[in-house]
């Protein structure tokens, strides 16, 4: 049943959530779900979604819309909607077909703890989801349909075969032979680089923002998603299942081609550097405040989980 009511996240504008509270209080609220015959499905969900997580692709459709002249408000829906696709991939990831890891955010997978048939499905809802807070009633009342509607197309090519799926299959079809750097770029850029793309263009559409800043968040974008999933690789031969909260040694196990295995864990921490660097510089362009986006830049590239 759709009941869009359900949606209705108009109760956190009365409050000054700071960015990150807001963006846990809208995600409860959207994965509320409703007694039903499927509750073990929207149990599945929320089991995912609350179980924590960095939180980066919302926050960053929150600060870009706000870097753009944007409400922060306007911004929640399009943000959650990255980090429940986002939710969503690593449910999907982690499935034994693909990397078959029983950890994720501190607990154990989805499908460990649901089955892979609830898995999958609760990935598939999830998905659904997302497309729908993005176009439901309440988001349009904040959002004029257009803008909606350019976010959620740009969300949709992201995460579709053309985005983070068909990294994903490039991924695993490279498991067990050895890719070459071009290959592995290609990779980061569509499995990673794709939803934290849609991320940062989001808010920046959904401020209304001219193609010059498109533009500049876009290069940002693509910098810092290549940094993030470089630091990734490496924490997963440098880091603890403890820290991570998610199975180290996963790519070694898989025998997959990373960045590491191409040029080991110095020469990837010096190039997550340099794209930080050129992802900075990206924002030069902006008139607004751009320190947080910068500082971000920063952490993520020196993060340890
Ligand atoms: C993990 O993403 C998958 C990658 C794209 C590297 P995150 O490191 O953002 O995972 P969470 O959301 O914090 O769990
Ligand atoms: C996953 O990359 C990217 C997506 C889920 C789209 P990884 O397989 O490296 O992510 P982790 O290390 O399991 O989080
Ligand atoms: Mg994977
Ligand atoms: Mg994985
Ligand atoms: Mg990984």
């Amino acid at each position: 049943m759709n009941n869009n009511n359900r949606l209705n996240i108009s109760r956190l504008s009365d409050t000054e959530l700071a960015p990150s509270e807001l963006i846990e209080q809208a995600l409860k609220i959207y994965t509320l779900g409703a007694p039903s015959l499927y509750e073990k499905l929207w149990e599945s969900m929320r089991y995912s979604v609350s179980a924590g997580g960095k939180r980066v692709r919302p926050r960053l459709t929150l600060e870009f819309c706000k870097l753009c002249g944007g409400e922060e408000l306007a911004a929640v829906p399009f943000g959650c909607a990255v980090e429940l696709i986002h939710t969503y991939s690593l449910i999907h990831d982690d499935l034994p077909c693909m990397d078959d890891d029983d950890i994720r955010r501190g607990k154990p997978s989805n499908h460990i703890a649901f089955g892979e048939d609830t898995a999958l499905l609760a990935g598939d809802a999830l998905q659904a989801l997302a497309f729908e807070i993005m176009l439901c009633e309440d988001t349009l009342s904040r959002v004029d349909a257009s803008s909606a509607a350019a976010a959620a197309c740009a969300l949709a090519g992201y995460c579709g075969a053309d985005g983070m799926v068909g990294g994903q299959v490039i991924d695993l079809e490279y498991e067990n032979k050895k890719a070459s750097e071009e290959v592995v770029h290609e990779i980061h850029l569509l499995k990673t680089g794709a939803l934290i793309k849609a991320a940062c263009l989001m808010g920046c559409i959904v401020a209304g923002a001219d193609s010059k800043m498109l533009a500049a968040a876009e290069k940002y974008a693509e910098c810092i998603g290549l940094a993030f999933q470089i630091v990734d690789d490496v924490l997963d031969v440098t880091s603890t299942t403890e820290e991570l909260g998610k199975p180290v040694n996963s790519d070694s196990e898989n025998d997959k081609s990373t960045m590491v295995t191409l040029y080991g864990v110095e020469e990837c921490l010096r190039m997550a550097d340099a794209l930080t660097a050129q992802a900075l510089e990206a924002l030069d362009c902006f008139e607004g405040d751009s320190s947080f986006l910068r500082d971000f830049a920063v952490q993520l590239s020196k993060r340890t989980a």
